[in-house]
């Protein structure tokens, strides 16, 4: 076990990602989930949650996301959803919404769920289906949000963008719109984990992503007042990186299925790093001195060219994640960056094959 650090100091986090389960009726290529996924029965059970919870909440959480995997499989989620609320947390629910029933929605409602974003893969059916590997997949989403919207909740239509749905960025805006969504993210998939494995199939090209940028650009200010569109932009043609979950251990972490807690949810893939589960240790004393979470907070860790570079406090040398799965070292500046010495390595893909999709407990191929 590591002896615990003194750190730069430590405000309160506001955010918290937990991810209640890996299990999950879809199968997309690109999921953020671990490539090694973790089974129910490691699951943390009911009580374990909740004691996070009230955790999270004396450490001062005004936050949770609760996510997954498809968190509504867990049958215990509306007594979770209403622990949260008890303590005056925002509660927001990321699903797929695939298995939802209008019931079921209600009883989180009733529970106190204040927000809701539901996945959709593709602008159309055929690219829903096909990128989830889910029949009807799209038709009970689009039931899924208009339940949402009638129960009164707010609607969050997330877009994961790649190579196979970069060209329906318009039709999302055109869905967002029709389903009375508040907001709609335009996610340009983040190369870890699942991604990265199939990054050569899923990279869109130089051309397709600057139309794309113009295109948000341009009806993101159309659409002032209308529909809010956030845009995580694709890093691997930026010049400069991502100021990824604001810095490290910053003002958020993520909890997996199994208690584990990380500063993001890729941090498991940096092997130089040890973690601590909940049980093991109480949440603040996780956040506020475990070796793993100090080990990027500030500025004092970084490496030329980012200890001396203008830009440190914009995006905090980008991504520990992932300039660890390209350059072998998390303190390395993030190869997205023109002023990494790896910068160039970006453009190397592998030869495309056939896109490897999440199965809970071992992995499949499938074009
Ligand atoms: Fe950001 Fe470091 Fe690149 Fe400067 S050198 S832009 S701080 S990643
Ligand atoms: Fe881990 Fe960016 S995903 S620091």
């Amino acid at each position: 076990m590591t002896a615990p650090t003194a750190g730069p100091a430590v405000g309160p986090p506001l955010g918290m990602l937990a991810e209640l389960t890996h299990r999950c009726p879809l199968q997309c290529g690109y999921c953020s989930n671990p490539v090694e996924l973790l089974k129910a029965n490691r699951e943390l059970d009911t009580q374990a949650w909740l004691d996070t919870f009230e955790q999270a909440a004396d450490l001062g959480i005004l936050q949770v996301h609760l996510s997954g995997g498809e968190p509504t499989l867990r049958k215990d989620l509306e007594r979770l959803i209403a622990c949260l609320d008890a303590r005056g947390v925002y509660t927001n629910l990321i699903t797929a919404a695939v298995t939802l029933t209008r019931d079921r929605l209600e009883a989180f409602a009733e529970a106190g769920l204040a927000h809701a974003q539901v996945s959709f893969q593709g602008a159309c059916a055929e690219t829903t289906e096909r990128v989830g590997h889910y029949k009807n997949a799209h038709q009970k989403k689009r039931q899924a949000a208009a339940w949402i919207r009638e129960l009164g909740l707010p609607l969050t239509v997330n877009a994961p963008i790649h190579k196979l749905n970069i060209h329906e960025v318009p039709d999302f805006v055109a869905l967002a719109l029709e389903l009375g969504a508040e907001r709609l993210e335009i996610a340009n998939v983040q190369y870890y984990g699942w991604a990265y494995l199939n990054r050569a199939a899923l990279l869109p090209d130089y051309d397709a992503v600057m139309r794309q940028v113009d295109y948000v650009e341009k009806t993101r200010e159309e659409l002032t007042g209308v529909l809010n569109i956030d845009f995580v932009t694709p890093d691997y043609y930026a010049d400069y990186p991502k100021p990824c979950m604001g810095g490290w251990a910053a003002d958020a972490f993520m909890i997996t299925p199994d208690g584990t807690v990380l500063p993001c949810h890729a941090a498991q893939t940096i092997t130089s790093l040890a973690f601590h589960r909940v049980g093991e240790k109480p949440l603040r004393e996780i956040w506020e001195n475990s070796e793993a979470f100090n080990r990027f907070r500030g500025f004092d860790w970084m490496p030329e060219p980012c200890r001396s570079c203008e830009r440190k406090e914009i995006d905090f040398g980008g991504c520990r994640c992932q300039a660890f799965a390209m350059t072998g070292d998390a303190a390395a500046t993030d190869p997205t960056c023109i002023k990494s010495p790896h910068h160039a390595a970006l453009r190397d893909l592998p030869p495309e094959e056939p896109i490897r999709r999440r199965v809970v407990g071992r992995q499949s191929a499938s074009t």
